[in-house]
């Protein structure tokens, strides 16, 4: 049984990491196992930032959005030297055992780190990007695309009242994720994902049909990764091919990144944390926890990967139907 575990969030900040933090310092405590927590990410290990965490410092923070430890991107750990300064910050504390919410890359980086200095690390996938291998989905990606479909909601509003066409641009990085479910919880006309490449001429088509049989508003999503370049070029495009129409343009960023985190991420980022702590107590090593039709199972870390958004045939469906 470990005596000590080092928590850490590492990357872009998510709704749920704290609900996360969470689960883990009560699962270690009902253990009797310390829980150190690392500021900054590992550019905080590698710098000795380290705090005490109990019951009391994750009292009120299931609620809220972004992470206690805060977090960071870092260089420096993507390299050997960087890893064994790390690696000796947690000697010098007497820590063996750690936990990692991260993406993919921060997870790849913990599964080095376990194999070069013989740490015992399980991993934890978080991010709104949805793009995290042996996983159903991460922790925030429920919140964030909860928060780009009330913005379309909200916009569909006011251009419904204006009869306008908008474009949205949602974050994912190189994942179509948000913007696929983001877009069709929020009835939008247009969906460019980076999965597909966008037939210009059938979608300019759709929206001259809805737009000359005066059905109010047009909405179209763009995911940020899309090879069309984003929602500033495409209104730009249809500009040109609407030029009588003023084209909304609204980027969403780091509006999807923040806020208090959904039931869905509150319990997910909890069950992932009590998973790791429960794995780590059972001499588990080397592993990444995951969701998979409704279960926690666990794939090493040596295996995570970048994912992108699968195009089953019903989900090809749903865009054709529903569009
Ligand atoms: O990976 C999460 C994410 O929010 C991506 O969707 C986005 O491309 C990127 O991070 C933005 O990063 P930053 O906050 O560094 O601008």
């Amino acid at each position: 049984m470990p005596q000590k575990i080092a928590v850490i969030t590492s990357g872009g900040d998510v709704p749920g990491l704290n609900a996360c933090i969470r689960a883990i310092v009560h699962a270690a405590h009902h253990h009797g196992i310390e829980v150190t927590g690392v500021r900054h990410g590992y550019d905080g290990l590698m710098n000795g930032e380290l705090q005490t965490m109990n019951l009391d410092t994750v009292h009120d923070i299931m609620q809220r959005g972004g992470t206690i430890l805060h977090s960071a991107r870092s260089k420096e750990f993507e390299t050997q030297v960087g890893r064994q300064r790390a690696a000796q910050t947690l000697r010098d504390a007497g820590i063996e055992h750690m936990i990692v919410i991260g993406g993919d890359g921060s997870l790849t980086g913990a599964g080095y780190f376990a194999a070069e200095h013989g740490f015992k690390i399980i991993g934890i996938p978080k991010t709104i990007d949805n793009d995290v291998s042996g996983t159903e989905v991460c922790i925030g990606y429920d919140t964030a695309m909860n928060t780009a479909m009330q913005a379309l909601d909200r916009i569909r509003d006011t251009a419904d009242s204006h009869e306008r066409m908008f474009v949205i641009e949602v974050m994912g990085r190189d994942s179509g994720y948000i913007a696929y479910a983001a877009g069709l919880a929020g009835g939008a006309d247009g969906i460019l994902i980076p999965e597909t490449t966008t037939d210009w001429q059938a979608l300019t088509g759709v929206l001259k049909a809805r737009h000359s049989g005066r059905r109010g508003s047009l909405l179209i999503v763009v995911a940020e990764g899309d090879e069309s370049g984003g929602a500033q070029k495409i209104g730009e495009r249809l500009t040109r091919e609407f030029p009588e129409e003023k084209i909304g343009v609204c980027v969403l960023g780091h509006t999807q990144r923040g806020g208090a985190p959904t039931a869905a991420d509150r319990i997910l980022a909890s069950r992932f944390g009590v998973a790791a702590v429960e794995a780590l107590a059972a001499g588990r090593t080397g592993l990444m926890a995951g969701l998979v039709g409704g279960e926690i199972v666990f794939c090493p870390l040596a295996d995570v990967k970048r994912k992108h958004l699968d195009l089953t045939a019903e989900r090809q469906k749903l865009l054709e139907l529903l569009l």
